[in-house]
């Protein structure tokens, strides 16, 4: 079974769907531990009503981004995870950490990338008058919000959609498309190749933001 660590910044409603999914018959992965930078996550609660240990890196106790990282792969490295999964983690990641992982750190971007890299995606969406918007899996590379996709969710926006909502049915979406990418990942069919993902042996359409 694939070792996957878990990182949070806040609610963890994506943290919940993988320990949903993660407690399922035959699930091809387990969470071994779920490490947030902020205390107060409630993510961290989930984690323990599903008997999953947790830990905090507090960003807050660093005085640059450097060490801050060094601190949180001597955390996740006790574990010696197959797989980091990014779900809500809101700190940008030095070069340093996504080297260390490469090819096995994944990201959820609340955005069809590469449209909408960084904050405030919903709204960004909204007033552009789009018609579509949605959410994005992808590997974690050296480029923000830039590395090769694995899988995309659609959703329609509608007359009257304010950012909660729009965020509300793409959050329904998240919680389908990370479990599924993850278990990809779990059952070996899954590859970051230079700048592009292979699935079961195919390489993936890039979504244009490599
Ligand atoms: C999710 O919508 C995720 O896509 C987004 O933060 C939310 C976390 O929710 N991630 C980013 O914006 C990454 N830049 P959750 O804590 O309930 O999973």
């Amino acid at each position: 079974v694939c070792k996957v660590v878990v990182l949070i910044s806040g609610s963890g409603s994506n943290l919940q769907a993988l320990l949903d999914a993660s407690a399922e018959a035959g699930a091809s992965f387990s969470v071994c531990t779920v490490i947030s930078n902020k205390p107060e996550a409630f993510g961290l609660i989930r984690a323990a009503e599903a008997g999953v240990p947790t830990s905090v890196v507090n960003h807050r106790n660093f005085s640059s981004r450097e060490s801050f990282d060094q601190a949180l792969i001597a955390e996740i490295d006790q574990q010696q995870p197959d797989l980091v999964v990014l779900a809500g983690f809101m700190r940008i990641l030095t070069p340093e950490f996504v080297r260390h992982y490469r090819g096995r750190l994944l990201n959820i971007h609340p955005s069809l990338l590469p449209k909408y890299q960084g904050l405030h995606t919903h709204q960004r969406a909204l007033e552009a008058g789009d018609n579509k918007h949605g959410v994005t899996v992808h590997f974690v590379t050296e480029e923000l919000d830039g590395g090769p996709a694995i899988v995309q969710a659609i959703v329609p926006i509608k007359e009257g959609d304010t950012p909660e909502s729009l965020a509300k049915r793409v959050q329904v979406q998240e919680h389908v498309i990370y479990p599924m990418a993850v278990t990809w990942f779990a059952q070996k069919r899954l590859k970051m190749l230079e700048d592009r993902t292979q699935l079961d042996g195919e390489l993936l359409p890039s979504c244009g933001a490599q």
